[in-house]
């Protein structure tokens, strides 16, 4: 069964970040991966299941987002929060994502240039293990050419971490702090606002995502865990936008 709700776009002017529905550009849909672990106990099958099931469905998502005509895709593969699992999870995890960005020759096919965005690698607090890092650089680089929808990968990434750390960069160079110099020391400036924020397995929080990018937000809440979000699901959420 799947829910739509909310309309934060409405809290917002005309012209403000994100309320531009129905004007034919691009989408950005953000996804928020929520329930491979439960996914995973319907079945009787280890949480990592779920997630590896989970980085399948989100190679089908994006094939399926590409035929969309979709502009940028942005999911939440790992939080700052996320470091607290147990280990066995965690290295579960990040094998999924060194795969992720390791289906270089599917990328080209679907002519889909891949970023990351997180915690920069060099910052004191940074979690990134050497061999994700590798992973994560060669996927940007072999990538680079491409020109179709833009996949953004969010890998050790907290939306309060990526305010703080505009906000004292823009501090550090002595400019006013406003909408656009706060927008120019995002971890990743190229990113436009998001149309729809998607959040499945029938949690209704946004867990610390894209919190400036997504200000003027439509919200697609769905109660179908990740692994199963589908063509269906999918449409549902372009559907408050387009
Ligand atoms: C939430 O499910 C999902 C995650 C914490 C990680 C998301 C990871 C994937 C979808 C795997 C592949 C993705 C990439 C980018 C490689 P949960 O464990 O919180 O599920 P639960 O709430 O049912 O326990």
């Amino acid at each position: 069964m799947s829910t739509t709700t909310g309309d934060v776009a409405a809290a917002t002017t005309a012209s403000s970040p994100g309320d531009h529905p129905g004007t034919g550009h691009p989408l950005h849909i953000a996804c928020i991966m929520d329930g491979n672990g439960r996914w995973a106990a319907r079945r009787g099958l280890p949480r990592t299941a779920g997630h590896t099931e989970g980085e399948e469905n989100l190679a089908r998502i994006v094939r399926l987002a590409v035929q969309r005509d979709i502009g940028w895709l942005t999911v939440f593969g790992f939080s700052t929060e996320n470091w607290v699992r147990p280990r066995t999870e965690v290295r579960h995890i990040l094998g999924l994502h060194e795969r992720l960005f390791g289906r270089i020759n599917e990328l080209n096919d679907l002519d889909v240039r891949v970023q990351w965005i997180g915690r920069p690698f060099d910052s004191p607090s940074a979690r990134t293990p050497k061999y994700v890092q590798r992973a994560i650089r060669k996927a940007i680089a072999d990538t680079a050419d491409n020109t179709g929808m833009l996949l953004t990968v969010a890998f050790d990434y907290g939306g309060r971490n990526e305010l703080m750390s505009a906000v004292r960069a823009v501090r550090a160079a002595d400019q006013p702090i406003t909408p656009a110099t706060i927008d120019e020391h995002l971890y990743l400036t190229e990113l436009p606002p998001v149309d729809v924020l998607v959040r499945t397995s029938g949690e209704l929080r946004v867990s610390n995502f894209l919190l400036w990018q997504s200000a003027g937000s439509k919200i697609h809440f769905t109660d179908t865990a990740w692994p199963d979000f589908d063509a269906h699901d999918l449409d549902a959420a372009i559907a408050l936008v387009r």
